[in-house]
């Protein structure tokens, strides 16, 4: 029997897509997902098994069943408005269910884990681009169920030997270059995607939450990692792991901002059609400007992202709703 790598949350948006290059590189992965947010039929390598990892029952069989030798864990509920108004839901499966699959890790004797972790940990930027040593203050339940697990694993790293790495991703967007999987959130809340059906259907208009913020033209600056950079990143976390490296947390982003504006305006250009969109109130919480500094990932994993021009991300995002269309 190979050493497995399993992907909870693997029929979702990014563990998709990291199952996907997971496998062009040879690896055997197991995806583990209840199917609340993602789609079966986003599995389209290793094999797929229906659970929840809020069930031990069902994460012992797992681990019984296949030799693991990493997790990467995707499972997570990732809707930051939704967790102020049911913080419950969100500290039950973010930090509760993360924890039993850490237990359940430990019972099968598994020890290597990749994290999912936010650019939400750090809360309101003080400093931009934003590093990993700036402070983790979140201002929201989402921001802190990823907080509080990054904790834990130091904890857990100290006290059992656990290896990890924890990634603290900025803006996920765009799409498998060779567009077998896509984004395909219900509901929707990233722009890109927004953006595109407000290009496919005229009816549609998009709201810009903020035009009078401190940045170029006024609109929010955000920064939007292409997903198959950040799948590469999660293989390259693994292998670090193990070879032998050390438990560490890195910022994952491009380390280039585009603005609301921008963003709109790249998706009508590659989609060649308009995108209605209105002005509305800055929304709370909604900070000026958010880039990562990536130079750690780079320097300590070696990573680069192949796909770091907006165009790209958007003309991947185009070419999937397309091909679903
Ligand atoms: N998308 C982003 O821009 C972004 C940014 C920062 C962090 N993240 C984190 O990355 C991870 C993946 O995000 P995504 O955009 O792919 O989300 P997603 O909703 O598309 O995927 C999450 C998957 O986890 C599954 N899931 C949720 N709870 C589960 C449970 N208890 N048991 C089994 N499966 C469960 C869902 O069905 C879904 O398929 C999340 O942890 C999220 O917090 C995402």
């Amino acid at each position: 029997m190979s050493r497995k790598i399993l992907i909870t949350g693997g029929a979702g948006y990014i563990g998709s897509h990291a199952n996907l290059e997971l496998a062009a590189k040879g690896y055997e992965t197991v995806v583990l997902d209840n199917l609340v947010y993602g789609h079966r039929e986003f599995v389209q390598k290793g094999e797929f098994v229906l659970g929840d990892i809020s069930d031990p029952a069902c994460l012992d069989l797992v681990f019984a069943n296949h030799d693991i030798d990493a997790v990467m864990h995707f499972a997570a509920y990732t809707y930051v408005g939704e967790s102020v108004q049911d913080p419950g839901k969100y500290y039950a499966n973010n930090m509760g269910g993360t924890l039993n699959l850490l237990a359940a890790m430990r019972r099968a004797g598994v020890n290597r884990f990749i994290f999912s972790s936010t650019c939400a940990t750090y809360g309101v930027p003080q400093e931009m681009p934003l590093t990993e040593s700036h402070p983790q203050k979140p201002i929201n339940p989402y921001g802190w169920t990823k907080f509080m697990i990054e904790q834990a694993l130091a904890d857990y790293s100290a006290a059992y030997g656990m290896q990890y790495v924890a990634l603290r991703y900025f803006n996920a967007a765009g799409a498998d270059p060779q567009g077998r999987v896509g984004e395909d959130h219900d509901p929707e809340t990233h722009l890109i995607p927004l953006a595109i059906e407000a290009a496919v259907d005229p009816k549609r208009e998009l709201s810009i939450f903020g035009t009078d913020y401190d940045t170029p033209d006024g609109t929010c600056v955000r920064d939007y990692i292409h997903v198959t950079d950040l799948a590469q990143a999660h293989i390259l976390a693994y292998e670090y792991l193990r070879d032998g490296g050390e438990s560490q947390y890195f910022n994952l982003g491009n380390g280039l901002g585009f603005s609301v504006r921008e963003v709109i305006d790249c998706v009508s250009r590659v989609s060649g059609r308009a995108v209605r969109a209105k002005e509305a109130p800055r929304r709370e919480g909604d900070p000026a400007q958010l880039v990562g500094s990536s130079e750690r990932i780079r320097s300590v994993l070696g990573w680069e992202p192949q796909y770091a021009e907006l165009e790209t991300i958007v003309e991947h995002a185009w070419n999937w709703r397309m091909k679903r269309a």
